[in-house]
């Protein structure tokens, strides 16, 4: 048996002929097209056809036994077409035409599409030749291309279709069934009707890709006119035309809207399907098809300007929620596989009401094998942030409680003492990598005076919170050997030591943060921690308390220098110096995110979380949000409240290290400005920082004054 393939290099024309080409009965093929160039080396005969061209197309259907004749795209010229198509077969020998119909095909369908197919069918049945007509559904395909991306973009889904439904098919299926009754005998002078079966609304086509997209897209219901001028503020031509051609495509609003009108009135609402009939297997439907796009339809109302990692982004984290605080305040990010949440009301609300938003999981983090008898993975789960009252309650007021005013306050007088001596190492200089030299070593340095630990334990509790850090990251971007092995052993050596360390200030305790865990009991009098949980919450102190901290003194740094009125203000008047602290914080806030789980469903800036689904609260976007604050952007150290601002989270997960943070901060900045009168930040070098998401890290930071 010989297949011609009309349209060989459409869409459907190539799906057809892939899988003619791999199917038992092995059919010899006639390929034609317009364009054959494109259809060539396909180990099939390619030959030119144009369906304008009778005489034309029945030299390139001579020989062929079947003829697939794929409706073609030209809109207002299809009949014709198709007429020249069927009496080029009957000069050509063709026994058979097996048509590419289309859903709801009869005499009184008033739709453009309908009247071509109709008449088509009408010539095909008068021809004399044997047929076989497939009345194909609405291609999901061509909606989920061409409608849906306005719709989920605008909100809106605008349609004069009503309740009217229709019946939508999986092209896949079409090609199936097409494929079938061009192979197997028995289909002569049949009409089938290949869709999915369901019938479905345009509203409820938008319910449904609400659901999937997870951003609100309201139904519209127009007259016909305003389907129009919907079409036309989209830059559509009522009438097909030969310049508004898309793939091949003349799209028109005459076409759509008579479509529409015909919906309206009942004629596609066809509720039988021959699919599974034709091809064993009952035919893909439209809530499996959209659900497929699940990852394409979140991106869609992702802002553009959402990249974390992007050099804008790093140079000010909050220019990624402009968008998003103004337009879409939740949206997904597929990159991090998470609701991004933006406005300061619902970060402000939702950190602190647990029953909504919990701890995420942490069964992310996988212990590998060889270490799996020095730490079991369950420990994970003792991580401050994994945990949610009640089980985060005891160990949280353990560490929580140790951070009081006059602790606070000694450690202030360290604070200062060191940040002098190393300004000592380097004043005449003229010039150094702050980072290195000054935010780093001082936030260790007061990390190991909270620790109660001497200065020769640097490197091991530096270490222990880098590889805090990296198995962090991990979760994202796994690590590969031989520095996954690396960095779990620097992270199991320093809490081994911390153990060891334990068991010293339980028999000996002091008035250091290890003492205070190691020795805090419940209201029972029992221990509160093992000295394993108190070994990883040093752990999580020395990733905490470091970094952040070293950020936040970089950024004040990098504010003051490039606002020198600000900080001429805050010489004149050093009570300000905690205001530049504040200001910093909410302007620039150094954990960009806190993450949470949805732990029901809940809708939230007009989004639909699913219970389980993990939200990252935005609290650089909630910091800088214009529904909140006067002109967000700018930085301003005399703002009324100061402190109001989410840099530190909020409700039971807070910051507890924000007081010792806040006074380190200040006395850093402070000293540093006292010391390096002229101190600016030198601005032309390429930016250098860690790519981490949550917490946008600055390995460098080269800083110049005058020596004098
Ligand atoms: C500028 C400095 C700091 C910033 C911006 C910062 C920010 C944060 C944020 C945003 C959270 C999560 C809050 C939430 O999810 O609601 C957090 C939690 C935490 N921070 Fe800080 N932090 C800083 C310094 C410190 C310091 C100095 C320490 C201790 C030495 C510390 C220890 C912790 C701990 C243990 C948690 C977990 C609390 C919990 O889940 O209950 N942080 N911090």
């Amino acid at each position: 048996m010989r297949i011609v393939v009309s349209g060989a290099s459409g869409f459907f024309g190539r799906a057809v002929t892939d899988l003619l080409l791999r199917h038992p009965v092995q059919p010899e093929l006639i390929l034609t097209s317009r364009t054959p160039e494109k259809i060539a080396d396909q180990g099939a005969a390619v030959r030119r056809g144009d369906f304008d061209d009778r005489a034309g197309s029945a030299e390139a259907f001579a020989g062929g036994d079947v003829l697939l004749l794929i409706s073609g795209v030209k809109v207002g010229h299809r009949v014709e077409q198709h007429r020249n198509a069927i009496e080029a077969a009957k000069t050509a020998g063709v026994r058979r035409i097996v048509y590419t119909s289309f859903i709801g095909t009869t005499a009184d369908n008033t739709a453009s599409v309908s009247r071509e197919h109709f008449e088509t069918e009408e010539i095909l049945k008068a021809s004399g030749l044997d047929w076989t007509i497939l009345r194909n559904g609405f291609y999901a395909e061509s909606m989920l291309d061409a409608s849906v991306p306005i719709a989920v973009r605008t909100g809106r889904w605008v349609s004069a279709g009503g309740d009217g439904t229709v019946s939508f098919v999986d092209r896949a299926d079409c090609v199936s069934c097409a494929v079938e009754v061009l192979t197997a005998p028995g289909h002569e002078n049949r009409t089938y009707e290949i869709n999915s079966g369901d019938l479905l609304s345009f509203r409820d086509v938008a319910a449904l890709v609400s659901d999937v997209a997870g951003t609100p897209v309201e139904f519209v219901d127009v007259t016909d006119e305003g389907l129009y001028e919907h079409f036309g503020r989209l830059g559509i031509p009522r009438e097909a035309l030969a310049e508004f051609d898309v793939d091949g495509y003349r799209f028109c609003s005459d076409d759509m809207v008579s479509f529409e009108r015909a919906m309206r009135h009942g004629h596609f609402a066809v509720p039988t399907s021959d699919v599974e009939h034709l091809i064993g297997r009952p035919p893909r439907r439209l809530p499996e098809l959209v659900r497929s796009r699940r990852a394409e339809l979140r991106a869609l109302v992702a802002p553009p300007e959402f990249d974390p990692l992007s050099d804008a982004a790093l140079r000010d984290p909050a220019c990624m929620f402009a968008t998003a605080l103004n337009d879409r305040p939740v949206f997904w990010s597929e990159a991090i596989g998470a609701w991004i949440v933006t406005r300061y009301d619902d970060v402000h609300r939702y950190l602190n009401e647990l029953d909504v938003f919990r701890a995420p999981v942490h069964d992310a983090f996988t212990v590998p094998e060889k270490f799996a008898d020095r730490f079991p993975s369950e420990l994970m789960n003792y991580l401050l942030p994994a945990m949610d009252p009640p089980e985060h309650t005891a160990p949280r007021r353990a560490i929580q409680s140790w951070f009081r005013r006059p602790r606070i306050l000694e450690l202030q007088d360290r604070i200062a003492t060191a940040a002098h001596e190393l300004i000592d190492g380097y004043a005449e200089a003229g010039e150094v990598d702050l980072m290195a030299t000054y935010c780093y070593p001082l936030t260790l340095n007061t990390l190991l005076g909270m620790l109660g630990l001497p200065d020769t334990d640097a490197k091991v509790i530096h270490d222990l919170g880098e590889a805090a850090i990296r198995i962090l990251e991990a979760v994202k971007v796994p690590l590969a050997e031989p520095e996954l092995s690396q960095v779990w052993e620097d992270y199991l050596a320093g809490q081994e030591y911390i153990r060891t360390v334990v068991d010293e200030r339980i028999a000996n305790p002091g008035d250091d943060i290890i003492s205070f865990m190691a020795t805090a009991t419940d209201d029972d009098g029992n221990p509160v921690l093992t000295r394993e949980r108190v070994a990883l919450h040093v752990a999580e102190l020395a990733f905490a308390g470091h970094d952040t901290t070293a950020q936040l003194i970089a950024n004040m740094v990098q504010h003051l220098s490039s606002h020198p009125a600000q900080l001429a203000k805050a010489r004149r008047d050093p009570d300000l110096w905690p205001n530049v602290t504040e200001e910093t914080l909410r302007r620039r806030p150094s954990a960009t995110f806190t993450a949470r789980a949805a732990a029901r469903d809940v809708t939230v800036g007009g989004v639909t979380i699913r219970a389980g689904e993990l939200a990252w609260f935005a609290l650089t976007g909630a910091s800088n949000d214009p529904h909140h604050y006067d002109t967000p952007a700018r930085f301003d150290i005399d703002r009324p409240h100061p402190a109001d601002h989410l840099a530190f989270g909020r409700g039971p997960h807070a910051c507890p290290g924000a007081p010792l943070s806040r006074a380190q901060a200040t006395v850093a900045a402070r000293v540093l400005f006292e010391r390096l009168t002229d101190l600016r930040v030198v601005t032309d070098l390429p930016l250098d920082f860690a790519p981490l998401v949550i917490l946008p890290k600055r390995n460098s930071m080269r800083v110049a004054w005058s020596a004098h």
